[in-house]
């Protein structure tokens, strides 16, 4: 993910939820993801994280800064499918809903990959199709 044109692989939250331990993010982020300060580690979701128009809230985005700035002090140690079963794991719980006049037309653009309240719960369900994002590579099979 280091060329902006590649793609994100298809990612898989239930490893994402795996990854989020195993690669100690819980001890900076908190195992419920509130975090342990600003400086710290910020929460990540719930009603002190980002809301779902930052660019945080686009899961290549947010794939691509977890590779690259993430855990803390281990940096570019993800593979391109773990930052993406991270950033999916992450962005599929609830946080703050932009406020309307934040959430341009480039946001609601169905291909951009911006993940919002409807589809963080098809991704919980496990119902969202994820090749449905311009950003999204099929997973191998
Ligand atoms: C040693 C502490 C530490 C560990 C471990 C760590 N982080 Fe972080 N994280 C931080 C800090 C501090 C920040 C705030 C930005 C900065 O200072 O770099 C941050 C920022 C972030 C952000 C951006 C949040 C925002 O509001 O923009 C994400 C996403 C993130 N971390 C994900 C992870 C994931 C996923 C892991 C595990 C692979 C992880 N972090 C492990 C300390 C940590």
């Amino acid at each position: 993910m280091d060329n902006n044109m590649e793609k994100t692989p298809e990612p898989d939250i239930t490893r994402g939820a795996e990854l989020f331990d195993r690669k100690n993010c819980i001890s900076c982020h908190a195992t419920d993801g509130s975090g342990t300060g600003n400086e710290t580690g910020p929460a990540l979701w719930g009603e002190n994280s980002f809301n779902d128009a930052a660019g945080m809230a686009r899961f290549s985005k947010a794939a691509g800064y977890i590779q690259n700035n993430m855990p803390r002090g281990l940096e570019n140690t993800l593979t391109d499918q773990e930052a993406a079963d991270l950033a999916a794991f992450m962005l599929s719980h609830e946080r703050p809903v932009a406020d309307k006049s934040e959430v341009g037309t480039y946001h609601l653009n169905p291909g951009r990959d911006y993940i919002t309240k409807e589809r963080r719960k098809k991704i919980r369900d496990k119902t969202f199709d994820w090749e449905s994002l311009d950003s999204v590579k099929k997973a191998k099979q």
